[in-house]
């Protein structure tokens, strides 16, 4: 593998970038970007593809699952520009029609079941707002996550977080939370019954956590449970949703009965940060009653909300395409995991959303790396190291498909022949480090 430390002295465009970044915010920052980009940084982006500041290209399958829609979708930008130059800030004192029509929108979007909305500024705000009107409209103290979820890293939101990774030195935050195990149909039961339950969060296709779906007929148990014994079921579907796994609502779609539902990454259509939560009256209730028990300065900002419909549209038009993409990526990586048994010992996932499970860590790791640097951009997942995570836009043509398996074959071929010389499928070494 080739990998290059950036060097200032000779990369004029790049290098002051690294040097601002470990200076003036994380040192690893500028080590793992350096390593990505072999000492370039990303410049211009188009669809599925970034071009670097020295002037390579790379695909991106990757962004955390923001660009669904890929990079600077033209509708999407169109609708932004618009908003930029009629009013990008609200006043807050009077009302705002973007902002209206977003929420209007959305909830239609979701089959009108959940007819109210808060909008949030990233994924870890929405949950906040769900967890916050979880207990206000139950009095209750307790929420229940599952193990190994996912939820944002901002102090109520970790608390759901499993991983002990990014929990280190801040337990004992407010909330009350359970982790429930996904192998366990009883457990949301056992708990729900002592009565001091206010909510169930779940993620219906767990994506930090390796791209694992959770087994539908448990989440149908454990809804019922929890409706049974009057907590609220919250989806979270930040990443799973909005066709990453093929349903608008994976939850909806499996008939599961929340009363929330999560959205975020790809809503702002890969061009502006913003999340939702969209959900029944009776979870609403406390801010139907006062809407600033849970407000922020520039929650429902009209530039991000002047993305919604241009990116729900545009994410409807390219479903039929992500379906039958989601079928052919499905054949690539059986085929792929078939080819290198050394370093692939699965592929989970739904839709869009799958993972190269690595026989280890640093397999995983280095297949990244690789990756990188032949030109497919991927995410590591935050809470599993061993998994790899392929997002590909909704609009990867066949071409680019191809081009992708190309380069992920490739890379799997020289981590195999890294394995092989170092021995690192038994290492148990560190993950590159991820960064949302
Ligand atoms: C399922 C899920 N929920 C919440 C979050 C937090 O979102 P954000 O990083 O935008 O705060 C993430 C982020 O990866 C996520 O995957």
């Amino acid at each position: 593998m080739t990998t290059a430390l950036p060097n200032p002295a000779t990369d004029t465009g790049a290098g002051p970038v690294f040097d601002r970044l470990r200076r003036h915010c994380s040192p690893k920052l500028a080590l793992t970007g350096g390593f990505a980009g072999r000492g370039a940084v990303e410049s211009v982006a188009e669809g599925c593809r970034v071009t670097l500041s020295d002037g390579r290209t790379a695909l991106d399958f990757g962004s955390y699952a923001v660009t669904l829609l890929g990079h600077r979708h033209p509708a999407v930008t169109a609708a932004v520009r618009a908003q930029l130059d009629a009013m990008p800030t609200s006043t807050r004192a009077l009302a705002n029609p973007v902002a209206a029509a977003a929420a209007a929108r959305l909830s239609g979007y979701l089959g009108d079941a959940l007819p109210k909305v808060h909008f949030g500024l990233n994924g870890a705000d929405a949950v906040e707002v769900a967890v916050k009107l979880a207990r206000l409209a139950t009095g209750r103290p307790r929420v229940l996550a599952v193990r190994g979820a996912f939820h944002g890293k901002s102090l109520g939101a970790l608390a759901l977080t499993h991983s002990p990774l990014y929990r280190r030195g801040l337990l004992g935050s407010e909330v009350d939370v359970v982790h429930v195990d996904a192998e366990d149909p009883a457990a949301v039961g056992r708990e729900t019954a002592g009565g001091r339950v206010a909510a169930l969060v779940f993620e219906p296709v767990q994506g930090e956590n390796g791209a694992l779906p959770l087994p539908t007929e448990v989440l149908r148990q454990w809804c019922a449970d929890a409706a049974r014994d009057g907590a609220f079921v919250i989806a979270d579907e930040i990443q799973c949703g909005l066709r990453r796994c093929g349903e608008r609502s994976v939850a909806l779609a499996d008939g599961l009965p929340v009363d929330g539902v999560l959205l975020g990454k790809p809503l702002g259509g890969g061009v502006v940060p913003l999340s939702a939560l969209l959900c029944s009256e009776r979870l609403y209730a406390p801010l139907a009653a006062d809407p600033f028990l849970h407000s922020a300065t520039f929650g429902g900002h009209p530039l991000s909300c002047a993305a919604v419909p241009a990116a729900l549209d545009a994410i409807e038009q390219l479903a039929d395409h992500g379906e039958s993409l989601a079928a052919q990526l499905d054949v690539l990586l059986t085929g792929l995991q078939e080819r290198h048994p050394r370093v692939v010992r699965a592929v989970p996932g739904r839709g869009l959303l799958r993972g190269l499970d690595c026989t280890s860590p640093r397999a995983a790791g280095a297949t990244v790396l690789e990756l990188a640097a032949t030109g497919l951009l991927v995410s590591p997942c935050l809470s599993r190291p061993t998994t790899v995570r392929l997002l590909p836009p909704l609009l990867t043509t066949p071409a680019q498909l191809a081009e992708a398996a190309s380069i992920l074959d490739s890379a799997l071929a020289a981590t195999e022949r890294t394995l092989r010389t170092t021995d690192v499928g038994t290492s148990e070494g560190a993950h590159p480090d991820a960064h949302t």
